[in-house]
């Protein structure tokens, strides 16, 4: 269905004909550009940034591209189309119409699933408000604004759903994802990663590769939802979060672009001399790595659980594309984990599948987050350099599940507090790491420049040329 404009409330799903809620929208629309003006991106709110907006939600031409100020930027609704005659994909009622209306009985655990995924959108606005103030480009400095917006718009969506189908409960839910803040020490925000700033770019580029890829199978879990505006909604943000990924993806790859050309440069794989040239070295990349990805592993929650039974069961929260599965009814199945045993030992424990529904979730994202990894080590082995960027086991660095509490090695095996101690600066980021990496933390706004420690995107945004004047600052 195209997109409505004309109304203070851009949106594809006939708000007009529904007052009640039009003005509940309408109303909570100031509260949420008061938002953004107060906690988005600092020092920019009078920039004018080309930046992309929905028109349709087809995968033909969904975006137009042009010069706004983001607080003027068109946030709206906008959900995929209705599937005819969609059925229930999974769990105890598979096979029955979807819902349209939200049963009774799954009202708190639909409400709870939405305003969890509603809630680290505006926070990584939050946590990376100050990130304009370094820009390595005017290129990277528009991409950020691009994420940041699509974050904002995704905040509209769960609050579209909240208050169309949660009565008051909704509403109020609503005003409280603008109410608790990144950081904020009284009300923060409900992940607890959700709650670091991100305040350097090689962080940005991690966030959007492997954080934002986390939020990208969280949606197609809840694309799956038997709660069909769930599910619809979830299927338009998945393909603006696509966006979100290839900047991470493409950021990380001109940091190895940019360290290889230094590397063959100099002839050396010194790190010392690398950041000398002011770039950055490859085992510092891959102890950021190792950071991300294993705090990313806690996302996807315990590997066994109890609710996550529930939710496939009930139809709220299906796998990551669900139709390529024989079994959607995962009644008698089971599925082995690996699990701690005694010290420093490692044993399987076979559980029923339903309770294993975050690992599958997990090992599924695992595979995703490896397409990327192996392109960057397709850059490095064509430069001639013997060094392999790896993802750590699942189990190493956790703080949920029955890996928390137990020390490994990156490649996941059980290893003594002492060893890990022992060899904590190899494998995780270290002060060092992070004084230079800010050290290198320095605006670059004229046009086509790029910061010496990234290399030049390949190709700019919607065509236009690298030194295009992404963002027009005022
Ligand atoms: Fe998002
Ligand atoms: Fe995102």
């Amino acid at each position: 269905m195209a997109i409505n404009y004309q109304e203070r409330i851009p949106n594809n799903v006939n708000l007009s004909t529904d007052r009640a809620l039009q003005r509940a929208l309408e109303h909570w629309q100031p509260h949420f550009l008061d938002w953004w003006k107060s906690l988005g991106p600092e020092g920019f709110q009078a920039s004018d940034v080309y930046l992309r907006t929905a028109t349709s939600v087809d995968a033909k031409g969904w975006a137009t591209f042009g010069h706004v100020k983001m607080p003027d930027y068109r946030w709206g609704i906008f959900l995929a189309d209705q599937e005819k005659d969609r059925t229930i994909g999974f769990g105890d009622e598979y096979g029955k119409p979807v819902w349209q209306e939200v049963p009774g009985e799954h009202r708190a655990a639909l409400r709870n699933l939405i305003v969890t995924q509603g809630d680290t959108e505006p926070a990584s606005v939050e946590q990376q408000r100050l990130l304009g103030q370094t820009c390595p480009s005017l290129y990277d400095l528009r991409n950020l604004f691009q994420v940041n917006v699509e974050e904002g718009r995704h905040l509209w969506a769960m609050v579209y759903l909240l208050h169309a189908y949660f009565g008051r409960q909704g509403r109020e839910e609503a005003e409280e994802l603008l109410h608790r803040h990144s950081g904020d020490p009284d009300n923060p925000r409900i992940l607890g990663t959700f709650n670091e700033p991100i305040d350097d770019w090689l962080s940005f580029f991690m966030f959007t590769y492997f954080t934002d890829r986390d939020g990208k199978y969280q949606l197609k879990s809840l694309a799956e939802s038997s709660f069909d505006p769930l599910a619809r909604t979830c299927q338009f943000m998945l393909t603006e979060e696509a966006h979100h990924m290839f900047v991470g993806e493409t950021g990380i790859g001109r940091i190895i672009k940019r360290a290889l050309e230094v590397m063959k440069e100099l002839n050396t794989d010194d790190p010392q001399a690398i950041r000398k040239a002011g770039a950055i070295d490859l085992p510092l990349l891959q102890r950021y790595v190792n950071f991300w990805f294993s705090s990313c592993m806690d996302l996807f929650g315990s590997e066994k659980s109890s609710n996550a039974a529930t939710y496939f069961a009930a139809g709220l929260k299906g796998r990551p594309d669900e139709a390529t599965f024989e079994d959607h009814i995962l009644k008698d199945a089971s599925y082995d984990l690996t699990v701690p045993a005694n010290e420093v030992g490692v044993t399987i424990e076979s559980v029923p599948a339903r309770n294993a529904m975050n690992e599958m979730v997990r090992q599924a994202y695992i595979k995703d987050c490896m397409i990327g990894v192996t392109r960057w080590n397709r850059l490095i082995k064509k430069a001639g350099v013997d060094f392999e960027i790896t993802l750590p086991s699942s189990r190493f660095r956790r703080a949920v599940g029955p890996w928390a509490g137990h020390h490994t090695d990156p490649q996941g095996n059980p290893i003594s507090a002492e060893a890990f101690e022992a060899h904590k600066a190899e494998w995780l980021p270290t002060e060092a790491d992070r004084i230079y990496v800010k050290s290198l933390m320095k605006q670059v706004i004229e046009p086509g420049k790029m910061a010496a420690w990234i290399a030049p995107p390949d190709r700019g945004i919607d065509s236009k040329p690298v030194d295009y004047e992404y963002v027009k600052l005022h």
